[in-house]
């Protein structure tokens, strides 16, 4: 059982299958996780406070007026690359924790996630302007690689002995002399750094350098900063689900594929749906990288501008037949700093995206919405452990889901449960 430190990703040697978990309060809860991933009981305590004190805060952002708060589940099911793994995610969406599980649980079926995380190179940009001659400023940066290297290496010496650090130098002419920008050539300094975000690095390194480039070029330097289209730092995660985790009351396994299929053809057909699809997952990422204190806001640049490289806004997952059921991939930026948040993040992405196609290439979503919806009036009714379920499976079921009726279901419980024995059936 391991909790990585920083990360706020949990590993654990024991399954990250925990059945009924989500009808336990949310005290076992806790307890069941800390147990899972060798922590203290009172490992949660902190979550009381919202995790943040007021001081703490104040020293965050500025002008503190207070804190916000959201709350933070556990998706359960993943196995990625052998490991099974407990996911944080923060979201204020119901179903998107559920819905995660449960296509985690189809992927499990088929062996688990499996991932692949490229180098952790980032893009840091200057921009250099009034540039007289830009084929000759290309020229000349090439020419001059190994020295801008050596000025960009002595920048981060630490990075550099740990086996990190720039690596190569690129440039690119995006107007020319005559044209409304004038000369204007952007440099790209491709920096490895490591298992850290890299943002302050990688802008140290942009500043640094901008002098001696705007010397060898004669020009103006513009900006000097990250650019978030990280590309040479990704992540692709891939899943095989078999006919039988597809199958439901509803549609075989093999009609359930096929209709997935359908459903990623269409966003790869479609920019209007592929927004969509891509919404989706994002749920999963967003709540993972939220959930661990990372920029969720540089992932969702990022994603959006990776969907739109080749010009046409496309989906950042796919789904195809495979001979025994499913096979799906997603290709996104890795953003976040270490390789396991990398791919626990696109995982989490990519199972919100097969749960949200099966839903609603299937019965639609809003069958599942519901009974989430009807748990939440059950609780606001006053329901409690066990009798959630029971009060929310029945005003589900009578298509009454509204706190008067889940009222009067309670309070027929509670005399039945005051009146003798009644056994509950706990998964
Ligand atoms: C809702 O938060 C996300 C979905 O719209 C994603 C999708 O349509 O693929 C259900």
């Amino acid at each position: 059982m391991i909790f990585e430190e920083g990360t706020g990703i949990v590993r654990t040697r024991m399954s990250s299958r925990i059945p009924g978990f989500y009808r336990l309060g949310v005290g076992e809860r806790r307890r069941q996780v800390a147990a899972a991933a060798g922590l203290p009981a009172d490992a949660f305590d902190a979550l009381d406070s919202g995790g943040l004190d007021q001081a703490a805060a104040d020293g965050m952002i500025e002008n503190v007026v207070g804190r916000y708060a959201l709350p933070l589940g556990v998706a359960l099911n993943f196995r990625i690359d052998d490991v099974d793994y407990l996911v944080p995610m923060v979201i204020e969406e119901p179903s998107v924790v559920a819905a995660a599980s449960n296509a985690a649980k189809m992927v499990r079926a088929g062996g688990g996630f499996r991932a692949e995380v490229s180098r952790p190179i980032m893009i840091g940009q200057v921009q250099l302007c009034d540039v007289a001659d830009p084929d000759g400023a290309l020229a000349a940066i090439a020419a001059a690689e190994p020295l801008i290297l050596a000025r960009a290496r002595a920048v981060v010496p630490g990075m550099v002995a740990r086996g990190g650090g720039p690596t190569g130098v690129e440039a690119r002419v995006l107007s020319r002399p005559g044209q409304p920008d004038g000369g204007m050539v952007v440099v790209h300094l491709l920096i490895d750094c490591c298992d850290a975000m890299g943002a302050n690095i990688v802008n140290s390194v942009a500043e640094s350098v901008a002098a001696l480039l705007a010397q060898l070029t004669g020009a103006r330097v513009g900006l000097r900063i990250l650019s978030n289209l990280s590309v040479h730092r990704m992540v692709t995660v891939r899943a095989e689900v078999p006919h039988a985790a597809l199958a439901d009351d509803e549609q075989s396994g093999a009609a359930a594929a096929d209709a997935v299929v359908g459903a990623s053809r269409f966003a790869e057909l479609d920019p209007y749906r592929a927004a969509t699809h891509n919404k989706g997952i994002m749920n999963g990422v967003d709540a993972v990288l939220l959930a661990t204190g990372n920029d969720w806001r540089g992932a969702e640049a990022g994603a959006h501008a990776f969907a739109a490289q080749g010009g046409t806004y496309r989906p950042l997952a796919t789904w195809r037949r495979s001979p025994t059921g499913l096979t799906g991939e997603l290709r996104m930026l890795a953003a976040s700093s270490a390789r396991d948040l990398a791919k626990v993040a696109a995982a989490a992405g990519l199972a919100s995206n097969l749960a949200a196609l099966r839903a609603l290439a299937g019965c639609g979503i809003q069958r599942g919405h519901m009974a989430l919806h009807a748990r939440l009036v059950a609780r606001a009714a006053g329901a409690t452990g066990e009798l959630v379920e029971r009060v929310a499976s029945e005003i589900a079921a009578l298509g009454d889901v509204k706190p008067a009726r889940a009222r009067e279901i309670l309070t027929r419980l509670r005399v039945e449960l005051d009146a003798g024995p009644v056994s509950l059936v706990i998964e």
